[in-house]
């Protein structure tokens, strides 16, 4: 088994014991995530429902026999359990790494409590060497990476692909990530950008770290 995998699996492993019995639960995307999901099906008759953040998890809670419910019906949920690809000390985060950003930060806003699943792979001193996802309306493009440009950023379109809400991903680099919150509201406030991948203003709460080692978990304010 690789070390990437083994982290993930012990961190996802350490999750799953935290999930509320009978309430509805966020469930996050990804590689992380779907190892989460494998363990979850385990426990699914005192889990009422998940609230997925795209439809890959979607898909995946289905054939893992765990019942899927809307945000309508499964609001407020207590928890959400999602990973990320960078996570500074303060427990802010970039996501966006498979494009389901924007689902992703509705479900974890609409949480009480968000759970973040990384291996010790993601744990960064200063955010922003993975290149920071962006969900934008497609017309909008062009002025979106002009408006970049003047905050140093330099994006490019991801690749065939299209988001669950039918819109482009940019990936941005050379931006200045030193105040994540700032950075948040300014890119957020750039007409056509749906949001962005980071999730400073709304950190998560716990995080679980797997790792060679064994398993971590910290605290946030
Ligand atoms: C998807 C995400 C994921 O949480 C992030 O990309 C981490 O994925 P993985 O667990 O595969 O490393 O934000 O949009």
């Amino acid at each position: 088994m690789d070390i990437k995998y083994k982290s993930k699996k012990a961190a996802a492993e350490f999750a799953v014991t935290l999930v509320p019995k009978g309430q509805f639960i966020g469930v996050g995307s990804g590689s992380t995530v779907n190892i989460f999901i494998d363990e979850l099906s385990k426990y699914k008759t005192i889990i009422p429902g998940c609230v997925p953040s795209s439809e890959q998890t979607r898909i995946n809670l289905i054939k893992n026999g765990l019942k899927v419910v809307s945000l309508d019906e499964g609001y407020p949920l207590t928890m959400y359990f999602d990973g990320a690809d960078e996570l500074n000390r303060d427990g802010q985060m970039i996501k966006g790494g498979g494009g389901a950003l924007t689902r992703e930060k509705i479900v974890a806003a609409a949480s009480a409590k968000f759970i973040c699943i990384i291996d010790d792979s993601k744990l960064v001193e200063s955010l922003g060497k993975f290149p920071l996802p962006l969900e934008v309306i497609p017309m909008a493009a062009v002025y979106v990476k002009a408006e970049l440009v003047k905050l140093g950023g330099i994006a490019s379109t991801r690749t065939n692909f299209q988001t669950d809400n039918g819109n482009i991903i940019l990936d941005v680099i050379g931006l200045d990530l030193s105040d994540p919150d700032y950075l948040e509201k300014t890119i957020n406030s750039i007409t056509g950008v749906v949001t962005n991948g980071l999730f400073a203003s709304r950190k998560c709460d716990e995080v679980i770290i797997g790792s060679i080692e064994g398993v971590e978990s910290r605290c946030f304010d």
